[in-house]
């Protein structure tokens, strides 16, 4: 059989079949054979020897990754790490330490990966085929994320006490290591003396990243690696050519978070943007094999690893900054730019005087960063995508900005104080395009920033507009 046609597919599973597709760097077509031959490898009996033609090649094993969950905060993220992993085609195994039973059960994990979670060292289940020298031996990479202070001291010192540090101990895999602590904890001279250790024993590490601490007012260096930040380590150390990676060659071009605008030296007027939106799409993107560079106003997010992050402070500087980065294939701009700035900004503090009236801050409208480089005579990236976030009218808005700013895409969001959008970690997206309006679930950032990279893939191969 050469050909199959398939009829009567509903919009709605055309669309799911073309992310698909996007986010494993293949086109349509491909994608659905791969569906079918991996449906067909599932169900069918082999014909046995000589009795008919060649059965087709077997498909190449998944590669088998162990994840070791310690019992710190970001136990939540390893959540999200175990689909980033899944996504990328690896059979993905999970340990969760007595302690990181705490912040995750296993039932969550266990439907995640698809398999049984492991516990136990002494598991009457496995009574009697040595349950963690096999979990050792069928890895061919074990991660620990989050990797907690007491793991790393543990695996430093050889000691075997529970599953999770016993196939440490026995295995013979590479270990990487995503740890996450307090940032008094990492700096601690036995945390940094356990760290040399492991890697003079050739333990592999990612982060830990630089931002703020689940604890209230703390930052520092000690916050996991982000899950996608994992995976991407993953996949150079196990070698997945085949990974996905839709927007290899493709230079995109984002911004991200407020603008401050000076009233004086030491004042400014902002915006409650946290950033966290563009941060997550040049996380995707840069998993998506991107050449990604991010302007970004003052934000309290950590800079993504492979990402070029160029800092500023106003619009005016923002817009420099975009100028100077261009060209690009892409620009994305997430960034919530201040649409006025003070024309009479103090060069000295303003004085406050008893007696005197309070000063008056003349406004000055500041340059469209959006509307400027989509209007551009040349060097205009080939997809402008801009964020309309309204409090009102979000649908009707969003469509006379596309018009009114010359960009490709809208992502229109609505920001108004009860959703908690703005600086929250969820955000609810409805994609407006020159052929109609796509309304995507309501989601996390970093499922949202996964969505519109499928999305941007498949524009760019052709298969959407
Ligand atoms: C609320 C809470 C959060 C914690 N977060 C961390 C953390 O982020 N990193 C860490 O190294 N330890 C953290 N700990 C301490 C570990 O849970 C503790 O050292 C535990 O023994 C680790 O066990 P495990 O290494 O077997 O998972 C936390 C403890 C609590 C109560």
């Amino acid at each position: 059989m050469a050909s199959l046609t398939v009829r009567q597919i509903d919009e709605a599973l055309k669309q799911q079949l073309r992310l698909r597709a996007a986010r494993h760097g293949r086109s349509v077509e491909d994608e659905v054979r791969t569906i079918l031959r991996e449906a067909a490898s599932d169900t069918e009996t082999p014909p046995s020897p000589g009795s008919g033609p060649m059965p087709a090649a077997k498909p190449v094993a998944a590669k088998r990754v162990l994840l070791i969950v310690g019992g710190g905060i970001a136990a939540y993220k390893s959540l999200d790490l175990i689909r980033r992993m899944k996504e990328r085609g690896l059979a993905v195994r999970c340990i969760l330490t007595k302690a990181a039973e705490e912040f995750i059960t296993p039932l969550s994990a266990g439907a995640i990966t698809g398999e049984r979670v492991f516990t136990d060292l002494f598991d009457p289940a496995h009574e009697f085929d040595v349950g963690h020298i096999r979990l050792a031996r069928e890895a061919d990479l074990i991660v620990v994320a989050p990797a907690t202070a007491d793991l790393m001291a543990k695996m430093a010192n050889g000691l075997a006490g529970d599953l999770a540090t016993a196939v440490l101990l026995a295995t013979t895999a590479q270990i990487l290591l995503a740890p996450a602590m307090n940032p008094r904890m990492w700096m601690n001279k036995a945390t940094q003396r356990n760290l040399a250790q492991l890697i003079a024993d050739g333990v592999a590490t990612i982060g830990p990243n630089e931002g703020e601490m689940a604890e209230s007012g703390e930052r520092g260096l000690g916050r996991m690696a982000e899950p996608l930040e994992i995976a991407a380590g993953v996949e150079k150390i196990l070698k997945l050519h085949g990974a996905p990676r839709p927007l290899k060659g493709k230079r995109i071009l984002i911004t991200a978070g407020p603008t401050h605008e000076p009233i004086d030296p030491v004042r400014y007027i902002a915006n409650r943007s946290s950033g966290k939106q563009g941060y997550a799409i040049a996380i995707a993107a840069a998993a998506a094999g991107a050449d990604v560079i991010l302007v970004s106003g003052p934000v309290n997010v950590p800079k993504p690893q492979g990402v070029t992050v160029i800092d500023v402070e106003s619009a005016r500087d923002m817009l420099a900054a975009v100028e100077r980065a261009l060209p690009a294939d892409v620009a994305i701009f997430a960034a919530a730019v201040a649409d006025w700035r003070v024309a009479n900004a103090g060069a000295q503090k303003i004085k406050k005087q008893a007696g005197a009236a309070t000063p008056d801050l003349a406004l000055t409208e500041n340059p469209d960063i959006l509307s400027t480089v989509a209007h551009r005579a040349t060097g205009r990236p080939g997809l402008v995508i801009g964020f309309a976030a309204e409090t009102e009218n979000v649908l009707a808005n969003a469509k006379a900005k596309l018009a009114k700013k010359g960009c490709d895409w809208i992502l229109a969001n609505d920001v108004s104080p009860a959703t908690g959008i703005m600086g929250g970690d969820r955000n609810t997206i409805q994609l407006v395009t020159a052929s109609g309006v796509e309304a995507w679930p309501p989601q996390s950032k970093e499922d949202a920033a996964a969505t519109l990279i499928a999305r941007i893939a498949a524009a760019l191969n052709g298969e959407q507009n």
